[in-house]
């Protein structure tokens, strides 16, 4: 069928046509802002879910949502060539220059201004790679010590306390949150624990992978009382059928019950892959209706297609012994993996592999899911891994 109308979006972040199976999540959202903007207690939000399971696109969501409501957003994506002090300094700036512009010479302001600025001049070294110009005095004595953990909560308080002056909030909406090094995150929870005891109009809407909830309270013990992580999983076999059935209806076509039926077997409803068989079965249909055939045909394609993108670009990444130490993993099935019987598969030392597995759960490629128990982050790994080698001992290879 016509390619160029064809409506499904695989991609990273790509936005679906139709966002399904989110409304509980978005609804939680939209009650942590609304309480919170009347001064009532609520637990912030992380988001945890495997990669492709939709995280980023929801953010996106929120933050349209939260501007249609009139609030304030920031958002920013973690990543270890970043420090979080550099990544949220621009767009601080940009939000206080406005609150100050709003509210012609408001008071809080422009002092959040100040304190913004001597918070840049402590940690100079560390965000010289950030743009910056601030025609302010600095404000000395006030989150400008270099410590993070003491300056971010007292930065965070002065901007809320300007945002609170003109009755407005603040959602920081953060991705990637596994991404923050230890101190910036222990800061950011320092940071949140402020906001909440002094009821202050700043919410953070985090997302990132399962491994979460796990670093926050290793940070901090309180952190499970600040936080709720709601689980961005697979769709239902009924929300498979939406994603695709509503966008093809709205482009002039349509899926036969059977055709929808095999798109949720193949890809165990997992968005990304939902969006890959839409796009890769609308385009060899030769004509509406979308039938189980056309899936069948588009099924080597569409595989061939993650193979080389979405699974490679990960596999890319990885050292020789660690793609050998994944592939022992795949040998034993889907997941999760007892951490004991990969290494049985290795035939080696635990402690031959302890390293390894630290390496890769800190680069987010595995997880612990529960004590001693190890799993992919990416969803369908195994089945990649077994494909594309198909003899364990033969990693080096390929
Ligand atoms: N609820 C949904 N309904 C339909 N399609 C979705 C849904 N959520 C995500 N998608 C599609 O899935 C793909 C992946 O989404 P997204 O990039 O947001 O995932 P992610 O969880 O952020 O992945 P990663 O961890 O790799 O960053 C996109 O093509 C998006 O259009
Ligand atoms: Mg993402």
């Amino acid at each position: 069928m016509d390619l160029i109308s064809n409506p499904f979006s695989p991609g990273a972040g790509a936005p679906p046509p139709e966002l399904v199976g989110r409304s509980q999540i978005l609804e939680q959202a939209d009650i942590l802002m609304a309480r919170v903007q009347r001064h009532r207690a609520e637990q912030s939000l992380m988001l945890t879910g495997l990669r492709g399971v939709g995280k980023t696109v929801l953010l996106t969501e929120i933050a349209r949502r939260t501007r249609a409501a009139g609030y304030h957003t920031i958002s920013i994506e973690a990543h270890t060539g970043k420090n979080l002090a550099a990544l949220l300094i621009p767009p601080l700036r940009e939000l206080l220059y406005d609150l100050n512009r709003v509210a012609g010479l408001s008071h809080k302001a422009k002092q959040a201004l100040a304190v913004l600025r001597g918070f840049v001049n402590a940690l100079r070294i560390k965000v010289s790679e950030v743009e910056f110009s601030l025609d302010i005095e600095p404000q000395v004595g006030t989150a400008d010590s270099g410590d993070l953990e003491a300056d971010l909560p007292r930065l965070f308080q002065t901007v809320a306390e300007a945002v609170l002056e003109q009755q407005g909030l603040l959602v920081l909406l953060i991705d990637e949150v596994q991404y923050l090094s230890k101190l910036e995150f222990s800061a950011l929870i320092m940071a949140m624990h402020r906001m909440q005891q002094q009821q202050l109009p700043l919410v953070l809407i985090g997302a990132g992978l399962p491994i979460l909830p796990a670093l926050a309270g290793q940070s901090k013990s309180y952190a499970e009382r600040l936080f709720t992580y709601p689980q961005v999983g697979p769709l239902s076999a009924a929300d498979v059928a939406l994603a695709l059935q509503d966008p093809a209806k709205e482009a002039g076509a349509s899926f036969t019950e059977s055709a929808l039926q095999e798109i949720f077997r193949i890809t165990n409803g997992y968005p990304y892959f939902v969006q890959e068989w839409g796009y890769v079965s609308w385009n060899c249909a030769p004509h509406t209706p979308i039938t189980l055939q056309d899936v069948q045909i588009a099924t080597p394609l569409a595989t061939q297609r993650l193979d080389s993108n979405f699974f490679r670009v990960r596999f890319d990444r990885l050292t020789p012994g660690e793609r050998t130490f994944l592939r022992a993993m795949a040998d034993l099935g889907t997941g999760p993996y007892r951490f004991g019987d990969i290494v049985l598969v290795r035939a080696v030392e635990h402690s031959a592999l302890s390293p390894v597995r630290a390496k890769m759960i800190k680069e987010g490629m595995i997880y612990s899911p529960a004590h001693g128990f190890l799993d992919f982050t990416v969803p369908l790994f195994d089945e990649f891994l077994r494909r594309t080698i198909p003899d364990p001992l033969d990693t080096a290879m390929v």
